[in-house]
């Protein structure tokens, strides 16, 4: 190669770099969009509807409904997304995949999966909602049980290990609770008691040891976070995928007593169109954020489905969702902001 090719292939190596920087940069986001699409890092939408968020280290992980189009209908799949600053976030693939456990027909389904980090273990272990239709009953939820898998990473692969009904009782909409000293819990909503359950898990996570609470409220999309030493529980109306006011109550101790419900946005929002999937709390130097994280269901196109992620005004007891509205979080300070 002559200078001049040499230059111009420099030239051509420079604009490329810059090509890539720019493009790169073009897809950092800095902002949350509640109810839009959210491009992954690939620029699909997300696929992680009826979520949960486990974070490991400096890593958050969002696992949830795999419901892309084009999906082999043998079977049903979570998905897992990685993120460090909650806004950007990475698809690290179906981590789990399983066929119809226990002849439920075509459309058996697994939803709303949630993964607890056991830190004696060392495993990872994947609770989620396995339902169908029994032969001989109504409906097609009427197995209500959860399913159980384990992995040795938070990405996987996830191995399938049994499904059951949690202290006997039957569990249809999940939800996930860890609490500051590391307990963990499963929410599991139950029809027959017209409540849901706050069950604290064995020692190996594997299974579901004892009650701690069954809240006698008929809500499902249930989710508990501690904020100031206070409990907040949060459902939803058992409306399936259409949205109702979603409702909060509080308490000084898991066990109860619980307040009396009360709406979390103004009740003819129906909950700005979406339904509680769950409460991230965000640690940081300067202060605490406590970001709602729900679905708004497409029920005839998933795979459309959208989130709403927002921060809650929360404290003293009172919790409260703002109107959806662009923003942003650094989750080093824990300080978040809207966005004009
Ligand atoms: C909702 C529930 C969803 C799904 C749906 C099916 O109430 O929260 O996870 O089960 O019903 O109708």
């Amino acid at each position: 190669m002559n200078h001049k090719g040499k230059c111009l292939f420099r030239f051509a190596i420079f604009l490329f770099a810059l090509l890539y920087t720019a493009t790169g940069m073009a897809q950092q986001r800095k902002s949350i969009l509640p109810r839009e699409l959210w491009p992954d890092d690939k620029g699909n939408h997300i696929q992680a509807h009826g979520g949960g968020i486990t974070k490991v280290k400096d890593t958050y992980y969002w696992y949830g409904e795999e419901r892309r189009q084009g999906l082999d209908s043998n079977y049903r799949y979570v998905s897992c997304y990685s993120s460090k600053d909650l806004m950007n976030w990475k698809f690290r693939g179906d981590v789990f995949k399983m066929t119809d456990p226990d002849s439920l027909g075509k459309k058996w389904v697994l939803e709303r999966p949630k993964v607890y980090h056991n830190i004696k273990t060392r495993k990872y272990i994947m609770y989620m909602h396995i339902d169908g239709q029994v032969k001989g009953q109504k409906g097609n939820y009427s197995y209500a049980r959860v399913g159980v898998a384990i992995g040795d990473s938070p990405t996987g692969p996830f191995n399938f290990i049994r499904t059951f009904r949690p202290l006997g009782q039957e569990s249809r909409d999940i939800g996930q609770f860890i609490d500051d000293d590391g307990s963990a819990y499963l929410i599991f909503e139950d029809r027959p008691v017209k409540g849901f359950h706050i069950a604290k898990l064995s020692e190996d996570y594997l299974d579901v040891e004892k009650d701690i609470c069954i809240i006698k409220a008929p809500l499902e999309g249930g989710a508990v976070v501690k904020y100031n030493g206070l409990y907040y529980a949060i459902g939803s109306a058992l409306t399936s995928w259409n949205p109702n006011p979603n409702k909060y109550a509080t308490a000084k101790s898991l066990a109860g007593p619980w307040s009396e419900f009360e709406d979390i946005a103004p009740p003819e929002t129906n909950t700005y169109g979406s339904q509680s999937t769950f409460m991230l709390k965000v640690v940081g130097t300067k202060s605490t954020a406590v970001i709602f994280v729900a679905d708004k269901w497409k029920p005839r196109t998933q795979w459309d489905s959208r989130y709403l992620w927002m921060p809650l005004e929360i404290g003293d007891g009172k919790l409260r969702l703002p109107e959806p509205k662009p923003w942003r979080i650094n989750v080093k300070t824990g300080e978040t902001a809207f966005i004009k």
